[in-house]
Formats: C-alpha cells, structure tokens, sequence
C-alpha cells in the first residue's frame, strides 16, 4: 500500500467529523502519516549523527510551509484526496505550449481558454514563465527565480488571476521545477560569485580541474555542440562549477541536505501559484557520484520520494511528473520501486512509446514497439503515463539495444538509419527535420523537427503531391490517434493540433541559433485556426477536426481511463499495432497500420481476440461497422480503428 492511499482513507475518516477542516490537525495527522519514510529517507541521504539538528530545521520547515499555503488550495487538496485520481481519467486531454508564443503573454492566454475548451484540452503545461537571464536561457530553463513571473508574461497577479480563471473552468496546470539547477544569475549563485562560500557549497565547485576531471571520465555530455564538458570555469569566483547543461546552468549540489530544505520552500512557492501537477525537471541528474553517470542513481530516487514525501504532507492535491527521459527499463523506476513503490512521481513521461512511434514511422513496422512495450514491467496502481509524439525537446532515440538486436538489426547501424530517415539523408524519405546535437565520437545524435515535418506533411506541400500529402495527414492523425487512446494523459504540443510546420526563424535569432530545438516551437499561427471553419479541406483543418473528434470520442468511453489495462498484442502482421483498453466488461481495441500500403488481418486471429468481426463491431472514428474481403479486415496506408462489438 503507497502512502497516497493513506492519506486518502485518512482524509475520509476526517471528512465525516462535523464542522470547517482543523488546519493544524490535518497538518499533524499526515506528517505523522509520512514521517517515519521522510526520516528514513532523509537520514540515508545524510549522515544521521551530523545532520539531526538539519532534519529538526526540515521538519520546522514542513510546519511553516504549510501554514503558508493559501486556504483555497488546502480546500482543494482536501477535495482531490476525496475525488479519486483525477489524473487518471479519461477526461484528461493536455496541451503544452509557450505562453508568449502561443498568444503574447499570460493576459493572452486568458484570452484563449475557448479555445482549448471547445477543441477539449482541459490540461495545460505552460512553459517556463519565471525570472531568467536576458538572451540564452536555454527558453527558461535556467531560473533566476522559481515563483517571480517574468515580466514579458504579466505579473504574479495576471497569473493568478489566470490559474483562478482555469481552476473555474475545471482546467488543470502544469509548471516546470527546475530542480536539477539554477541560472548563473541566481541569487545563490551570485552570492557564490561574490565569494560566499556557504553558497558556493549551494553548487559543485571546485578551485581545481582534479575532481572535475575526474568526473568528466565517466560524466556524458548533453549538449556535445554547444556546450561541451560537464564543469564550467567562473573567474569572478576562480573556480569551476558544474554545468552538465549550458555553461549558463548551475547544478545544484543535493548532497548539501540545507540545499534540499531550502528547494522545497521553492517548490511550494510555486505550487502554491495554482499549479496541480509539478514537472520535475532532468530529474534523473539529481544526484552526482564520481565513476558513474550520474543519472539515475539509487540516491536520486530517494532525493524524488523525499521531496514527493514532503509534498505530501503540505499539499497532496499535487502531484509530480518524472521528465526522465532515458532508457524505458530506468523511467519506469520513477513511479517508485520496493519501498518507494507508489511513492516517488505519480505521471511520468512515456518517453519509450514516443521514441518507438517515431522508430515505426521510419521502418513502416511495428515489432520493435510491440516488443519493447511489452517487455517493460507494468506501472504501479496510482500511476499514469504523459502519452505524447511531441514536445518542445530533442527526439532521443532510447531504445533498448538487446531488442533492437532481437529484430535482427545492428544496433549503431540501426540508430543511423533512423537519424538518416528524419534529417533528410535518405532520398525517398519525405522527413524534414534536423539532426540536433551529433557526437561524431559515438555516432550518437538526435533529431528535431515538428511533428507535421517530421511526418512528410512538410515535403509532401513543397511537391504540391495530393498522395503525399493525404499520407502525411493520415500519420499525423494516426499518432494522434495512439496518444489519445494509450493508457494516460495525452499531451498535444501546442501547433500541431493544425498540423504547423518547422519554423526556420530561429537561425536568425542569435539566442536561438544554437540549438535547432527552436525549429519546434513556432509561434501559434491564429491565421491559419481563423480558417479552420472555412477552408475544410485544408490539411489544417482536416487534422484539428479529427483530433478533435477523437478527444471527443475519448472523452465519452470510461475504457480511456487508466487502470493499467493496456493489453499489447502480438500481431501476425509486424505493420499493424494493436492494443485493447478494458474497463469492466467495455473493450475497445486500436487498430493501426505503420505501412504506406494496405495490410490485412485475417478475421480468425481478430475473433480470437474477442473482436466481432463484421457488422457486429463498429469503429468508432467513423461510427460505422466494416467490411471484411476474403475473411480478412484490410487497413488502408496509416488508418486506425477504434473497434467497439456493438
Ligand atoms: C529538460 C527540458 C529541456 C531543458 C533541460 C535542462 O530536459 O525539457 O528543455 O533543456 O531540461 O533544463
């Protein structure tokens, strides 16, 4: 049993007393809930006979943060314990977008929320919106502040009048916690520059390269192109730094336990703007230990469920989302693993299927997916995934090497392939996107680029091809099409609801012109979304419809929601993915075809799945029954189904 059910069974027994919530009780009865996990997870990161008085301050901390946050929110917490898993729903369909670039700033965004309501988002991540340096910012995630709005968005009143606005409309929010570190321009950071050495222990800083070097045997680099090397020599303080980011991004030094104490004051400060879900940013970095990678280590877990454990305890209408993008064996461990199990991030990431959407995009074949998502062991109860094809990051290619051998491929030539399919290195391929971050001392890459380009619609407009383009529009709604239905929160990267193409302005822009990731994140093209009524045919309004349908559609099954029943299946025809959601007796099966060609599955095999073939099951993309030919269903290039037996 997690602590969440805990705190759940409690909040029920409490709500039957009579009158107004007894704050300061509330406060006792769950630290005393999670104490003795905060103790021991607190004293495995820190030495026990050095930090007692430390673990003491923390608990003192707890107290007066809570006390901080604001009524509203204490009700709401209240409410959600006694709601269900709100995340898990069905009725959960996200957006991420950059507020500026979406509609000018926060005023702007206020202005937009009929827009996501009636295409059916009622989940927004919003991108960095706090205090950062003037020109590279790595687009905010190097931190001048953790709860100061920028003023290019608005101001702190703007925002909440913002959150209060969405909360109104039942729309949940999302925030960044750059937990993992903090601009060279933060106020600690200063301070280590101006001398202070308190604060220089705030960071990994060193007077010589020995420990440095040291690190950088084992240490990868992130960003090989522009920013090569883990540390980063600072004159004002004559010392080298960490910077496993940008030059301009310092880690932050967790084996420092007043470090801790002092990111969880800046995580309720920004949990207390409004926010639901907390994105816990590069997470798997939280920890350093020299001769290893330095991520993913056993103490970043425990760092995680310490934070989570805390969080809980002031405010568990939160809840946190692992942005671990690594191996698919390693990001499932961010759900919690043995005493942690349930413990640690409630949503993470679903970075594999993501990788592996794109993997069966590029060889028009769906094994190495089926192969690799059903090998990972399943999420634990309380859990639920972000299901998305794009965000405004890199695509990394993290597949796992012994599955890819499994198909019979070499893996290094395998991962060349796929950087050749999407940055334009193979003729035939109609991909536009870009190679981001090369490293020719492995061969190691990633790829950028928008979904619409990544997927042809980019080329297939260039050669005005009326083919090209119809299979570039059916593989966007395709991938839309597994997002929306997979077990989790979809999450649609503001822009391609329309289907936007790469935007090349960033190479003019010198803050930008350093990282192609920009090439993903054009500005919200409100032209083309004022033509959406009237131009119908339009590869734009083609997408947006079926996308919205499809939310629609979602929406109206309570198979959608995630109960961790997504049920793979091995299908004789390697370009066909097939999965089946159940909730209850309900079953709805997706159908999905990776070929450019019409594949076939034979009426036996879907019989054996429970599917009536026939007139005796509908899809639900288009409310009609199908026709089989010979006993087999064909699937026309990049169709899915929505199979229901009537
Ligand atoms: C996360 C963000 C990415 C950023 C990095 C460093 O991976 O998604 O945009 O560059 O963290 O903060």
């Amino acid at each position: 049993m997690n602590q969440a059910e805990l705190h759940r069974y409690l909040a029920s027994k409490s709500l039957k007393k009579k009158g107004a919530p007894q704050y300061k009780t509330l406060f006792d009865q769950r630290l005393s809930t999670n104490i003795s996990l905060i103790k021991t997870q607190f004293f495995s990161l820190y030495q026990e006979s050095k930090h007692e008085t430390t673990f003491f301050k923390l608990l003192d901390k707890l107290e007066l943060l809570f006390k901080e946050r604001p009524t509203a929110l204490k009700k709401q917490d209240i409410d959600r314990l006694t709601k269900g898993n709100w995340y898990q729903s069905e009725k959960m369909v996200g957006m991420q977008l950059y507020v500026d670039r979406f509609n000018t700033d926060i005023n702007g965004l206020k202005e937009k929320l009929s827009y996501f309501e009636d295409f059916g988002i009622n989940f927004l991540h919003l991108m960095p919106i706090t205090t950062r340096p003037s020109g590279e910012s790595d687009g905010g995630y190097a931190v001048n502040s953790y709860h100061e709005i920028d003023s290019k968005y608005g101001t702190k009143e703007d925002f909440l009048t913002f959150t209060k606005e969405a909360r109104k409309k039942d729309m949940f929010l999302m925030l960044d916690f750059v937990v993992n570190h903090t601009s060279d321009e933060f106020e600690w950071a200063n301070k280590a520059k101006a001398g202070n050495t308190k604060y220089q222990d705030y960071y990994y800083t060193y007077s010589n390269r020995h420990i440095p070097d040291e690190f950088e045997k084992s240490l990868p680099e992130i960003f090989p192109q522009s920013a090569p090397g883990n540390f980063t020599y600072n004159e004002e303080m004559e010392k080298w730094v960490m910077t496993c980011f940008n030059t301009y991004q310092w880690d932050l030094n967790y084996k420092n336990p007043e470090v801790f104490i002092e990111m969880m004051g800046n995580l309720m400060s920004l949990a207390n703007l409004g926010v639901d879900v907390i994105r816990f940013d590069a997470l798997a970095f939280l920890w350093k230990k020299l001769g290893t990678i330095s991520q993913n280590l056993p103490e970043a877990h425990t760092l995680i469920s310490l934070f989570r454990m805390c969080l809980q305890v002031i405010a568990p209408g939160v809840i946190l989302l692992a942005e671990a993008i690594v191996a698919p064996r390693n990001i499932i461990k961010y759900f919690g693993e043995n005493m942690f199990e349930g413990n640690e991030c409630e949503v993470a990431y679903n970075a594999s299927l993501m990788a592996l959407l794109w993997n069966s995009i590029a060889t028009k074949n769906a094994s190495l997916m089926l192969k690799s998502l059903t090998e990972i062991p399943s999420k634990p109860n309380d859990t639920t995934w972000i299901n998305y094809i794009r965000c405004h990051d890199d695509i990394g290619l993290g597949y796992d090497d012994d599955f890819v051998r499994s198909m019979g491929w070499d893996p290094h030539a395998h991962k060349q392939f796929i950087l050749s399919y999407y940055t334009g290195k193979l003729e035939w391929s109609p991909a536009k996107g870009l190679m981001f971050m090369y490293n020719p001392k492995n061969g190691d890459g990633r790829i950028t680029g928008s979904a619409a380009s990544l997927l042809g619609l980019e080329t297939a407009l260039e050669q005005k091809n009326k083919n090209i383009i119809d299979y570039a529009i059916a593989k966007i709604i395709m991938m839309h099409g597994i997002i929306l239905s997979y077990g989790g929160i979809p999450m649609i990267y503001a822009g391609d609801e329309i289907g936007t193409l790469n935007d090349y302005t960033y190479e003019q822009n010198e803050d930008h012109v350093n990282d192609n990731r920009w090439v993903n994140r054009p500005m919200q093209n409100w032209n083309v979304v004022a033509t959406l009524s009237k131009a119908k045919d339009s590869p734009s309004a083609i997408i947006h419809q079926s996308l919205k349908k499809m939310i629609g559609i979602r929406k109206e099954h309570t198979v959608f929601e995630d109960l961790n029943d997504v049920k793979i299946y091995g299908c004789p025809n390697p370009h066909i993915f097939v999965y089946q959601r159940s909730n209850g007796n309900k079953n709805i099966w997706i159908l999905s075809n990776f070929n450019e060609i019409t594949e076939t599955l034979d009426i036996g095999w879907l019989l054996s799945l429970g599917i009536h073939a026939g007139e005796n099951s509908i899809d639900l993309l288009t409310g009609e029954s199908f026709e089989l030919i010979h006993n087999e269903l064909p699937l026309k290039p990049f169709q899915q189904l929505w199979l229901m037996n009537n």
